[in-house]
């Protein structure tokens, strides 16, 4: 099997195609604008099974060229586009910089899928394509109201492909809820990083102050909910869907990819005190400032149609994505 990954250098494609390539004998094709620590790690462990071409997926005449070039050497099964722009408060202040990339480089990519007659794609969708909830936990039918450039261009993102199954690409929309965590020795490297999780653990480790954004906010403790997925569960998504795309058994679906459990900002400092007491930096405190533009009270998913339909139970909590991520940080300062 031979699966092309958009965005694979960055953190979520590079931990898919680690788990990809361990669990299937497959090729990995990645398309990525960036050469990243994690793809490095990646080619040095798996070079056999994978090709890297560095593209802007904007630049339709590039991307085609390489389309032709892949096509000379492999039959793409299906393809999983990661690749986005994905700050929201970045995408506020830059939309044309959101919907030109992310719009633009799905677009291209469906277009390059007719042609080169592609039959499958994954994508990459967000919990923000709701917005603020009308009501908790959040289903699949609950109405879309992006209220960010970003969650825009990835509710425009999905229709698009919606639109373009009409012409016979199958489709799985997966749209993420909060995912964090780490596998093996990939993870989060955003830059600049704005996930809780990860600007936590660095605070709790080097002894800084981490700010908490918000605590007057429709909650039990004033901070914002969220359900946290582990990087871990989230890729096995991608592996069963791969299998029900590819199979036939569930096509031209959307759903959501949480764990139907939600954590306060707090409850999650609070839970990183409590697990790593003895081995936090003394330095460390944590402090309220005033809410981040686009930030939802709760965000928290009904996630019963993926277990439903394809059977996907996630198997790691928030103390899991806690040490995982600890432990990768901790790695990264002893190298
Ligand atoms: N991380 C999250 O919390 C989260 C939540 C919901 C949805 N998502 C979605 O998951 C996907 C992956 O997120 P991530 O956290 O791994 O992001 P990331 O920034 O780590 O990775 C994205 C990768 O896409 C590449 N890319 C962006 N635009 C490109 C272009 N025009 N051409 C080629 N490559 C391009 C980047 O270089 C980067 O390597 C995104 O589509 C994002 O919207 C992420």
């Amino acid at each position: 099997m031979n699966i092309l990954i958009t965005g694979g250098a960055g953190y979520i494609g590079s931990c898919a195609t680690l788990k990809i390539i361990k669990n299937y004998k497959s090729h990995c094709i990645i398309l990525d604008k960036q050469e990243t620590i994690n793809l490095t790690k990646l080619i040095q462990s798996y070079n056999k099974n994978l090709t890297f071409y560095k593209v802007d997926l904007t630049n339709y005449h590039q991307l085609k060229e390489i389309f032709q070039d892949i096509s000379n050497k492999f039959k793409i099964d299906v393809i999983i586009h990661f690749a986005a722009y994905t700050i929201v408060s970045e995408s506020e202040a830059n939309p044309y910089k959101y919907f030109h990339n992310n719009i633009n480089s799905t677009l291209n990519l469906l277009e390059l899928m007719i042609h080169y007659e592609i039959p499958h794609i994954i994508f990459s969708s967000s919990a923000s394509v709701y917005g603020k909830a009308n009501y908790i936990p959040i289903n699949e039918s609950h109405p879309l109201n992006p209220l960010s450039a970003y969650a825009l261009s990835k509710k425009i993102s999905e229709d698009l492909i919606i639109k373009y199954s009409q012409k016979g690409i199958n489709y799985i929309n997966l749209r993420y809820f909060n995912p964090a965590g780490s596998i093996d020795n990939l993870g989060e490297e955003h830059n600049p990083e704005t996930h809780l999780i990860p600007l936590l653990v660095k605070s709790l480790i080097e002894g800084k102050t981490f700010r908490i954004f918000g605590n007057d906010f429709p909650t039990k403790d004033g901070t914002c909910i969220r359900d946290f997925i582990h990087i871990q569960d989230l890729v096995v998504s991608h592996l069963i869907s791969l299998e029900h795309l590819l199979t036939g058994k569930v096509i031209n679906e959307t759903f959501n990819v949480g764990i139907n459990k939600g954590y306060s900002v707090l409850e999650v400092v609070q839970k990183s005190l409590e697990i790593f007491k003895n081995k936090i930096n003394p330095h460390f405190k944590y402090i309220f400032d005033k809410r981040r533009e686009g930030d939802v009270p709760i965000l928290l998913a009904d996630s019963q149609k993926i277990q439903e339909m394809m059977n996907f139970k996630p198997n790691y909590d928030l103390e899991d994505i806690l040490y995982s991520v600890w432990n990768y940080e901790m790695e990264k300062i002893s190298l």
